[in-house]
């Protein structure tokens, strides 16, 4: 007996398995869960408890205290990881990013204060320039403004090593720079950090869509010119699976394409290609737009965020750093 292998009407009516909520869900493909979300999360080095981010309604940048109290609440949701960006005071800002360095800095102070009130709870650090020098690039630069690759490259390598010694779990490259997750994996090794993971950036596009991530930061105002000598272009993807090769064979644990929703074609290529771990962040300016709608009322915020979070599965992220985890993980418990 031969079964015709092209559905046809009437013996499949697709939507005999869309009739109600209970075969829905059993016939589901993907699903989300708290485990799929790393908390992206800004601290800052002041006292206020939190401070709001205007271009990014609901968003609080927050202080020591908070942010490891926040720790908690990631474990008690079941999110398994935080992503920690700094806002520091600008006085401490420098051509060099030296702050970014300082082994009693912000983040080594939150990863710590993280990691005793929450240890079961992953800790993520950004590597990069940009929230502490005063142009607001990712790297050093020269006398014309271009960012400086293998002296950038040397800096990362001191910052991921203080943030490895304070207690981190991960460490993430977001600068773009060539070559710079061979340098770091080959330092901690060296170090004896070799448990550390590296998340890498690995394909980071140059996007409009970081504009509000800049204000919650604070690099807004001191960002010189633009990122595209060093991210990558928006019109590229092969040049993608090209990035995300090289940082695996550097020695990345885990991948990221960035930003998300505008990038799920490359989120789709990357975890087919190298069936590695790949996460996708949804950033700032992808936050900003659905709360913005939803404050209008035009779009149900909720909804429209709990979709866009299922879709990175369905691109086939194993999970999805996004500014929604603790709104998110509630909803879904
Ligand atoms: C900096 C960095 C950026 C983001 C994460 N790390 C901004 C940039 O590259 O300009 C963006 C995060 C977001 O927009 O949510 N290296």
């Amino acid at each position: 007996m031969s079964v015709s292998l092209t559905p046809n009407f009437p013996a499949t009516r697709l939507r005999r398995l869309r009739q109600a909520a209970w075969i829905r869900s059993l016939t589901a493909e993907h699903v989300l869960t708290p485990a799929d979300l790393i908390w992206s999360m800004v601290v800052h080095d002041g006292d206020e408890a939190r401070i709001p981010v205007d271009a990014m309604p609901g968003l609080e940048r927050l202080n020591v205290k908070e942010a490891s109290a926040a720790a908690v609440r990631a474990k008690d949701l079941g999110i398994p990881a935080i992503a920690i960006f700094p806002h520091i005071n600008p006085a401490h800002k420098d051509e060099e990013g030296s702050e970014s360095l300082n082994p009693d800095g912000l983040i080594p102070t939150v990863i710590k204060a993280m990691k005793d009130a929450a240890p079961e709870v992953g800790v993520i650090c950004d590597v990069a320039l940009d929230p502490f020098t005063s142009h607001g690039h990712d790297g050093l630069i020269d006398e014309t403004g271009y960012v400086l690759n293998d002296e950038t490259s040397a800096v990362l390598v001191e910052q991921a090593l203080v943030q490895a010694e304070a207690g981190a779990d991960v460490v993430a490259p977001s600068d773009m720079m060539d070559g710079r997750i061979g340098a770091i994996r080959t330092a901690l090794e060296e170090a004896g950090h070799t448990n550390t993971l590296i998340l890498s950036y690995a394909a980071k596009y140059a996007s409009g869509f970081y504009g509000p991530y800049r204000e919650a930061i604070g690099s807004a105002t001191a960002l010189i010119g633009d990122k595209k000598t060093y991210q990558q272009d928006p019109a590229n993807s092969d040049e993608a699976m090209r990035e995300v090769a090289m940082d695996i064979a550097e020695g990345a644990d885990m991948v990221m394409v960035k930003p998300g929703l505008p990038y799920l074609d490359i989120v789709r290529r990357v975890s087919e290609t190298f069936k590695v771990p790949t996460f996708a962040f949804q950033v700032s300016g992808e936050y900003a737009m659905i709360q913005a709608a939803a404050q209008n009322g035009w779009i149900d915020g909720e909804r429209v965020m709990m979709e866009t979070l299922l879709s990175f599965k369905r691109a086939g992220a194993s999970g999805i750093i996004t500014y929604f985890a603790e709104t998110a993980a509630k909803k879904l418990n």
